[in-house]
């Protein structure tokens, strides 16, 4: 399978269309942002790294029961996926308090949240990916209410799923963001699941080893990915 036309471009990713309509290809660039793409640079490996990270991931989710958009890993920093209409809200759920809901609330960061708590935002860079709701989705038509239940749904699912398989391996899943998009008539898991999508702290000495590092100009930024990786037993080909 080749690259076809391009079809978006991401602040991370370019989607590219395939020979097949059901299927494109996404192609994971090194590039990393913050500030909704105020601040941009090239984090050597990054693409290749959250490619892998992400099939290890959705393969599992699978595994689980889970619907998710991955067909196949095409090379290091490619992959193959179902093509959905993506809707434009955005799912976070937290185990631990941490970032916007820190700032939001007035909370400490590492607060145990339980049971875990579920938000909605909307994709929008010029927004600032403003906080929105069940009630805001269906106005707006960024969802139906059927769908919005499914997103909900799913999303706690992968949670339970994900807080187990990162603490077997020492390591806190703080909260993550997940996007969904259609495909014949459900909501299927989309986008990505990689350490720029979430917090992933060690459980001991609370070290943060997710896209906070870059955020917070921590430095070791894939050096962190890598090390979540490994500790989730991955084998990354950064060749
Ligand atoms: P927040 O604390 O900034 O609201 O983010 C919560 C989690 O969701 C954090 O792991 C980062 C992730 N996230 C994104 O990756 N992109 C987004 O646009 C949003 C709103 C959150």
């Amino acid at each position: 399978m080749q690259r076809g036309k391009l079809l978006y471009t991401g602040k991370a990713k370019s989607i590219y269309a395939t020979d097949d309509p059901s299927l494109v290809l996404i192609h994971y660039r090194d590039d990393t942002s913050v500030g909704d793409g105020a601040r941009i640079e090239q984090l050597e490996n990054k693409g290749k790294i959250n490619n892998q990270f992400n099939a290890f991931i959705m393969q599992l989710l699978q595994e689980n029961g889970i619907e998710t958009h991955f067909v196949e890993l095409l090379s290091a920093e490619e992959s193959i996926v179902k093509h959905l209409d993506m809707s434009p809200v955005e799912c976070v759920v937290r185990n631990l308090a941490a970032g916007s809901m820190c700032r939001r609330l007035g909370v400490e960061e590492g607060l145990k949240l339980e049971p875990a708590t579920f938000e909605f935002f909307l994709k929008n860079d010029e927004l600032h990916d403003p906080m929105i709701n069940d009630s805001l989705i269906e106005t707006f038509g960024w969802a139906s209410k059927q769908e919005v239940a499914e997103m909900k749904e799913q999303t706690f699912k992968v949670n339970d799923v994900l807080k187990k398989l990162f603490a077997d391996a020492g390591l806190i899943l703080a909260d993550f963001k997940l996007e969904f998009g259609r495909s014949e008539g459900k909501m299927v898991l989309g986008d990505e699941f990689s350490p720029d999508g979430c917090r992933i702290w060690d459980a001991k000495t609370l070290k943060k080893l997710d896209k906070d590092r870059y955020r917070q100009q921590l430095g070791g930024v894939t050096e962190g990915y890598i090390e979540v990786a490994e500790r989730l037993g991955m084998t990354l080909d950064l060749s």
